[in-house]
């Protein structure tokens, strides 16, 4: 049964979109770990790491703040500055130089982070408007209630559009081979789209298309830097993540599709359900409309198995499928993935932080 599944599917199979040749259809999900410096730079550590998974067909970075208040915790790595820029070309050239290809993901977590990670260190997390977000962040102090936001004025608006140009550019100058905007999750993007964190009264807030104001003008700004055919946007629109969602998200997401398509966006990573949960949360539509739209390559990512993977192929309802949690454990997934082998399973503390531990000391098959 199993072999004559994978006698049929082409996951294992090199494919080539937007001028990009992929070993297989395989990515890796961006996953945070927690193991930049203080100051947000990655290096040696991180090149170990991602080239370790290389034998996925695209690499998708751990979430990258744009600015240091963009982070939702400490040790994630940033590209906010240029000093930030040659940590990152270690890990590109160690991908590439396995033939690997890696986005980097452009991230900012608003709400979702802390005065104490901002560049003065005391500047409040940033919002489209007032939202009070229950629960605790960790931070360098230990785990600290989530704080009041500063309700981001137009010209902060403005200005933060700027910082994701100037970080996409410095991605460019890194060696990526594209970028990925961070628009799901309830973070920065995603909190502009979302109903219920987007109270605004202004041309940022309200209608669809002033909520999805904000990705646009991003999109606007990153094509000044990448082509378009580079330039992938993460959604969720199903996500419920710390709480929130959007209340009418098929057309919301379908707007904001139309706006990717307008703008000639080249990728779609499309989170299926709320992300790490379950693929059906209410309020649920048919999300796998959105790839139908949408005119380029669609990553479809959340709780895939190695038999979803292969028929999610077999039946055409993605292009390419992300695995997460299951690269953590498994640097060689794609391998494992293609022989049906057994997969290990990463303990959850492994997950955010600890340094080489639990991060580049997960043996392949044949090590192990
Ligand atoms: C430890 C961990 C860190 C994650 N960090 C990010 C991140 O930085 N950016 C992002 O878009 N998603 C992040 N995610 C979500 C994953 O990319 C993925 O969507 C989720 O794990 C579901 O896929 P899976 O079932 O294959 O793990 C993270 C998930 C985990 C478990």
């Amino acid at each position: 049964m199993r072999e004559a599944k994978l006698a049929h599917t082409d996951l294992f199979d090199p494919v080539e979109f937007n001028g990009l040749k992929l070993k297989n259809r395989i990515a890796l999900s961006p996953l945070t770990r927690a193991r930049a410096t203080q100051d947000g730079k990655a290096g040696e550590l991180q090149a170990v790491y991602y080239s370790q998974r290389a034998s996925a067909g695209l690499l998708i970075t751990e979430a990258t703040a744009v600015v240091p208040g963009g982070r939702g915790g400490p040790f994630l790595p940033g590209l906010w500055e240029d000093a930030q820029i040659p940590g990152w070309k270690e890990v590109t050239d160690a991908v590439h130089a396995k033939n690997g290809l890696i986005f980097s993901q452009l991230w900012h977590a608003g709400r979702l982070s802390h005065s104490s990670l901002s560049a003065d260190g005391k500047s409040a997390p940033v919002a489209p408007s007032e939202y009070s977000q229950p629960g605790e962040i960790f931070t360098e102090a230990g785990p600290q209630p989530y704080e009041p936001v500063h309700v981001m004025t137009k010209p902060e608006i403005k200005g933060m559009v700027g910082a994701y140009e100037a970080a996409a550019a410095r991605a460019k100058k890194a060696g990526f081979d594209g970028i990925e905007l961070h628009a799901a999750h309830s973070y920065l993007i995603s909190a502009f789209l979302n109903d219920m964190t987007n109270k605004r009264e202004d041309e940022y807030g309200g209608s669809i298309e002033n909520r999805a104001r904000f990705l646009k003008e991003i999109l606007e700004a990153c094509l000044k830097v990448w082509d378009g055919k580079r330039i992938m946007v993460r959604l969720a629109p199903l996500g419920h993540a710390y709480g929130t969602w959007d209340t009418d998200p098929e057309p919301l997401f379908t707007h904001v599709i139309d706006v990717m398509n307008e703008l000639g966006i080249g990728w779609l990573d499309l989170v299926e359900g709320d992300t790490g949960v379950t693929r059906k949360p209410e309020p649920y539509f048919d999300v796998l409309k959105l790839r139908e739209q949408f005119n380029g390559p669609t990553i479809l990512n959340n709780l895939y198995t190695r038999d979803m993977a292969i028929e999610a192929r077999e039946k055409n309802t993605g292009d390419i499928i992300a695995f997460g949690r299951p690269f953590i454990g498994n640097p060689d997934l794609v391998e494992r993935l293609k022989a049906d082998a057994e997969l290990h399973e990463a303990p959850l503390k492994a997950y955010y932080g600890g340094g080489a531990r639990g991060y580049t000391d997960f043996p392949t098959m044949e090590e192990a």
